[in-house]
């Protein structure tokens, strides 16, 4: 059984968190715990909690993350920008499941609604991950058309079927929060390539206007690259857009074998 020590200045200091009370009068009140870490600081993390006075506050946790630095405590961070779940940047951990702040509705959270970063990314500071590596590996399988034959003069057709082909696949906002909740890429994630970015790679391979097919999978032939998943789903159960990565990835996986029949 592997044994992990965190790193001492990771270890949430619980006497240093700080409370903020309700106004006096609130009467429809939601308590936040909010992780917070200022590595310029060189103080631990800590766990704030808020108290919302939700009677004045919209109904989502993006909206009382939103007030709280507003209103209650401008030094809270966290990256937002659609707010509708489309740019995948307000991903974070909330009550325990990797998901979007702006599609998580505080009346599906019990009890005290309790905030975290994605899990075991750096953290840049709050609630913002570093996906600085994440996105490196998204670029390494070349997420874009490639294609050796002469463009034609207009765009390169493809059929209603081929083009179905792509749905469940090009909804994905790469908002990380299946990468992070893959055991495997906690472990591996220098040389894994995890759910999401796999989920991309098999995009490019699906598609019929796509001429490197065989260049790509040369790509994915690694034992870390690809092999190390081991089927876990946490991937596919996290996203909140409902997509399956964990079954682009067994399909990617199918293609490797068939190809060598
Ligand atoms: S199915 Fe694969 S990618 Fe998804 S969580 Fe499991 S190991 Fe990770
Ligand atoms: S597959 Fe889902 S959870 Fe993973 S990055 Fe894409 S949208 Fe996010
Ligand atoms: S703010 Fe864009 S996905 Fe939540």
């Amino acid at each position: 059984m592997a044994q992990i020590t965190l790193p001492k200045n990771s270890k949430i200091d619980k006497a240093a968190g700080k409370t903020y009370k309700a106004p006096a009068g609130a009467k429809n009140v939601r308590v936040f715990k909010i992780y917070r870490y200022d590595p310029d600081t060189g103080a631990n993390p800590r766990v704030d909690t808020y108290e919302v006075d939700m009677d004045t506050c919209g109904p989502m946790v993006l909206d009382a993350l939103i007030k709280i630095k507003n209103e209650i405590d401008a030094t809270l961070t966290f990256r937002r920008s659609c707010r509708e779940g489309i740019c995948g940047s307000c991903a974070m951990n909330i009550d325990g499941t990797n998901t979007l702040a702006c599609l998580k509705g505080c009346g599906d959270v019990k009890g005290e609604v309790k905030v975290y970063p994605l899990p075991h990314m750096p953290v840049v500071k709050d609630l913002v991950p570093d996906l600085t590596h994440f996105y490196a590996q998204y670029a390494s399988i070349e997420p874009w058309l490639k294609t050796d034959s002469p463009a034609p003069s207009r765009e390169r057709l493809q059929s209603e079927e081929d083009r179905a082909k792509l749905d469940g696949l090009y909804e994905c906002i790469l908002c990380a929060c299946c990468t992070t909740s893959c055991p495997s890429y906690w472990w591996n994630g220098d040389r894994y390539l995890g759910p999401a970015v796999l989920m991309a790679a098999y995009r490019w391979l699906v598609d019929s206007r796509d001429e490197a097919t065989g260049e790509r999978l040369d790509q994915l032939e690694d034992p870390f690259k690809l092999y190390r998943c081991h089927t876990i789903l946490n991937c596919s159960r996290t996203c909140p857009k409902d997509l399956n990565p964990a079954k682009a990835i067994a399909e990617t996986k199918k293609m490797l074998v068939e190809r060598k029949g």
